[in-house]
């Protein structure tokens, strides 16, 4: 079976062959979140290891990881820190690039937006070759930030990101994968 997963989650990811081109299997996370049991329990679930645990940020990576991350500070109640694509964000920003398929982009926050010490949830929808998680936990270590753990919606962990994050020391979560 490619997904490995609880019924309840798997049930409610949907999958568009081809999108946004030929060969990829895209896992649409809309029709989780279009469910309300889906979405609190999807929530809830990666919120669970973290009650009563002291977690000053989340960090939400744009745009899908804004959804999931932002319902998943209010439970905490921690701040929310948006990690944006370049040149989005008004104050002055720090930035950190990273490689894409063809090409390069950049992810940015503020520059006071964490502060030294600050222990900082990574959120995400999914994980694939990690590339754009890596590029956030340098940038949150770059503003001083302490990254507690990476958590996300899905794992494709024949892509490399969980073995890449782990290999650098961060605790990697998710709650369902594919192969
Ligand atoms: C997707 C996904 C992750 C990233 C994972 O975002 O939401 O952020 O790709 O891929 P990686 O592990 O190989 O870096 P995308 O870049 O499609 O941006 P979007 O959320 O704005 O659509
Ligand atoms: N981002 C990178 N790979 C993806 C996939 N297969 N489905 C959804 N989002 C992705």
């Amino acid at each position: 079976k490619e997904g490995i997963g609880e019924p309840w989650i798997l049930s409610r990811i949907r999958t568009i062959p081809d999108f946004p081109k030929p060969g990829i299997k895209f896992r649409d996370i809309t029709t989780l979140l279009n469910d309300a049991r889906g979405f609190r329990k999807a929530v809830d679930e990666l919120v669970q290891p973290y009650v009563g645990v002291a977690i000053d940020k989340v960090a939400g990576i744009e745009a899908r990881g804004f959804i999931v991350g932002g319902a998943v500070a209010h439970q905490l109640t921690s701040g929310f820190v948006p990690m944006r694509k370049k040149g989005k964000l008004p104050h002055a920003t720090i930035g950190q690039s990273y490689d894409l398929e063809y090409g390069t982009d950049t992810l940015e926050i503020h520059e006071d937006a964490i502060a030294h010490g600050d222990l900082v949830l990574l959120v995400d929808d999914l994980l694939a070759t990690g590339g754009t998680a890596d590029a956030a936990v340098e940038l949150i270590e770059k503003a001083g930030g302490k990254v507690v753990a990476a958590c996300f919606v899905i794992d494709l962990p024949d892509l490399g990101g969980a073995q890449r994050l782990r290999d650098r020391g961060v605790d990697v979560i998710s709650l369902c994968q594919y192969h």
